[in-house]
């Protein structure tokens, strides 16, 4: 959190003592195999190597022609790589890898239901439906390079066929996580200027089936409102033929890509040829202010930095079969589902539902199932499933030679379980920080060349040199013990672009906080800001304390606090909300409402419901808070700032500190007695 009065410690600047780790070395199986157990990659990849070492991950790919700039670093922050290279993103994922694994899966689609039968989407078929349905998205729904598509889908193969066949044509993707409402889609479709939908008829999560085509309706009304008239919806059945949503389909905008494919089955088109520099997609997350920001992701840079990334961090090499149980509708699912192990060739597998379907040894059995042998996901998920079955994995035959853990920080002793339970002590593990901006991963151990350490993420992987500054830009040493922001020094293939249609919010947002001379065209006078607290120990290895702006992560998912606040706003009589993380054993962090009410309102449960539910129905069910506390006032500044930062440590119940210079001191306890006596109430 910010400082919200002048002279107060940020939360990045206090002192941070913890119990240092012991290092844990990799098994020497896992070393005698890897892609990169070259310690010489460290050296390769240095400062005085920068920026040509990343040809060597340019190089993992297919060029139609070879770049004559490897960074082009003239116009600050607005970086250009791999500047005259053309290459095409989906021949890359896709028809590169026929001549070699034609009949290997690409895709191996685990259906929630455990009798349903998996699918198997061999090169071939990914190379013959993605060619079918980059002909619908040009011919039916006459696309073309540069346009934006919205995609509001589940995990299921239609969307990384959809989002390849799009690549294939330069059509920008914009895939909506799922489980986001038609209200969050609309906003998305209204900012990229995008006028057709991609969606569903339904899908199975938590043993229920869920209806998308219904959302997809709203999204189309909600999006009118916004002045976007949607001309076509492309409705994927979950299954060819059986359409399972109650929601009709409307004559004339509605239509079944499983009859669209049909038309103009067998037929090919050939990969545009794109700049390096051509944007890729777009990928909305939160920020520190109301509206979602599209990060934009360019072409060469991002699949080489993925493909790198892929190839040396996750260690994937095409014989394996990797699963990352993360949701393709976030970063981590685009870059490391998706267009990473596809560029390598690799076996990716999806699963459509949640980890503890039916039950808590689930993930296992498809791991052993379908002999997974590297497994990468949140530590929202290990956390649930060490509490519901801390045994279950012991049960089954598997054997993964490589596990990852992303999104949030992971404390010391989940790690450990993770390392002994899951990972049966054979598998190393990477804890990769990094962020939807990033396009790859910034820090994290090269697993066959430096030793673990629970709860860290590592050095900068190759070719990223992190630091951390304080508030006033000073350099943080490691091994001082102290925290401060993290930063990149440098730019890196993967960064994005910019934000869609924002250029000057994203340098605001990212380098204006420690950018050294505005003017200045040398990239050393531009580190980017990442919004992270962190730790550096004198062994380099850095330690994430998690975000410092006005974002929440919620089982792994990024939440603004605006965001929810002007959700909450949206209730009859609410007059002021704020809106804050409460740690929580699961998830991390839950969201919690404080509000205030208009005149001639009074608190009721009926009002902290509606709260609730119209959250859910502006975000989406994974924004709901976890409490609405209504209250009379909420303490503030005497400039008017509320306190976020109290209202978060009465949550937590810890100590709110000193809050005599506030405009409104005396409301601070009477809030804290009304929280407590409240989660007296629901713990008894
Ligand atoms: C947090 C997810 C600690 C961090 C890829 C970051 C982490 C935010 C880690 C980005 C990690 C991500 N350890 N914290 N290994 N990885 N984070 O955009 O606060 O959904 O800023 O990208 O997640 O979340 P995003």
């Amino acid at each position: 959190m910010q400082s919200e009065t002048p002279g107060e410690i940020s939360e990045a600047q206090i002192a941070v003592h913890w119990k240092e780790e012991q290092f844990i070395d990799p098994p020497a199986r896992f070393i005698a195999q890897a892609n990169m157990a070259d310690q010489g990659i460290y050296e390769r990849f240095s400062e005085k190597n920068f920026p040509e070492c990343f040809r060597e991950y340019a190089d993992l790919l297919s060029w139609d022609r070879y770049w004559h700039t490897t960074l082009d670093s003239s116009n600050p922050p607005f970086w250009k790589w791999f500047v005259g290279g053309k290459l095409n993103v989906s021949y890359n994922c896709v028809d590169r890898n026929l001549p070699k694994y034609r009949n290997k899966a690409a895709i191996i689609w685990v259906p929630e239901p455990e009798e349903e039968q998996d699918v198997i989407v061999t090169y071939q078929e990914l190379y013959n439906k993605v060619n079918e349905f980059a002909i619908a998205l040009s011919e039916f729904a006459g696309l073309k390079k540069g346009d934006r598509v919205t995609f509001h889908l589940p995990m299921i193969p239609a969307l990384p066929i959809s989002m390849l066949a799009a690549a294939r044509l330069g059509i920008i993707h914009n895939q909506v996580f799922g489980g986001f409402s038609a209200k969050a889609c609309a906003e998305r479709m209204e900012d990229s200027k995008s006028h057709v939908l991609v969606t569903c008829d339904g899908y199975y999560r938590n043993g229920q089936l869920l209806d998308k085509k219904a959302d997809a309706d709203a999204t189309v009304e909600e999006a009118e409102k916004h002045g976007i008239i949607v001309k076509k919806v492309l409705v994927w059945r979950r299954l060819p033929g059986k359409y399972i949503s109650k929601s009709k389909m409307v004559e004339g905008r509605d239509h079944f890509v499983d009859e669209l494919l049909d038309k103009v089955r067998g037929r090919k088109v050939s990969p545009l040829s794109m700049d390096a520099e051509d944007p890729l997609f777009l990928m909305y997350t939160s920020g520190s202010t109301g509206r979602p920001k599209g990060c934009q992701h360019r072409t060469g840079g991002y699949l080489a930095y993925v493909a790198g990334t892929s190839k040396f961090v996750l260690d994937i090499h095409p014989e394996d079969t990797y699963w990352c149980y993360a949701d393709i509708g976030w970063i981590t699912g685009h870059s490391y589902i998706v267009y990473g192990p596809l560029s390598l060739g690799a076996t990716s597998v999806m699963y459509e539902g949640v980890p503890m379907f039916p039950d808590p040894g689930r993930p296992w059995r498809i791991a052993e199932r379908l002999g997974v042998n590297i497994f990468h996901t949140a530590p929202t998920t290990i956390r649930m499933l060490r509490k519901a079955g801390p045994k279950e994995a012991e049960k089954y035959g598997y054997h993964f030679k490589s596990m990852t853990t992303v999104g949030e920080p992971i404390e010391p002793e989940v790690w450990k379980w993770y390392y002994e339970v899951i990972g049966k002590g054979e598998a190393v593990i990477t804890d990769t920080y990094w962020q939807t901006e990033n396009g790859g991963f910034l820090c994290s151990t090269l697993p066959a060349i430096l030793p673990m350490k629970p709860g860290s993420a590592g050095p900068g992987v190759p070719g990223i040199y992190p630091v951390i500054y304080d508030e006033d830009g000073k350099e943080v040493k490691a091994g001082l013990g102290k925290a401060g922001n993290i930063c990149i020094r440098n730019p890196w293939p993967g960064i994005m672009q910019t934000i869609w249609g924002s250029p000057e919010r994203f340098v605001r947002q990212y380098y204006s906080k420690y950018c050294r001379d505005e003017k200045s065209k040398d990239w050393r006078d531009w580190p980017y800001f990442a919004g992270d607290g962190a730790v550096q120990a004198f062994d380099g290895y850095f330690r994430i304390l998690g975000r410092i702006d006005d974002v929440i992560k919620v089982a792994g998912h990024r939440l603004g606090t605006k965001e929810l606040e002007n959700a909450a706003l949206t209730t009859e009589g609410i007059s002021e909300a704020a809106a804050i993380a409460q740690n929580d054993e699961m998830r991390g962090h839950v969201p919690i409402i404080y509000a205030s009410l208009k005149p001639g309102y009074s608190p009721s449960k009926e009002l902290e419901q509606q709260v609730i539910s119209n959250i859910a129905k502006e975000l989406g069910p994974i924004a709901k808070p976890h409490a609405v506390y209504i209250v009379q006032d909420l303490p503030k500044t005497r400039s008017g700032k509320i306190m976020r930062r109290v209202l978060a440590a009465i949550a937590n119940s810890e100590e709110y500190g000193d809050v005599t210079t506030l405009a409104n001191p005396d409301i601070v306890e009477t809030i804290r007695k009304m929280v407590q006596e409240k989660s007296q109430g629901s713990n008894t």
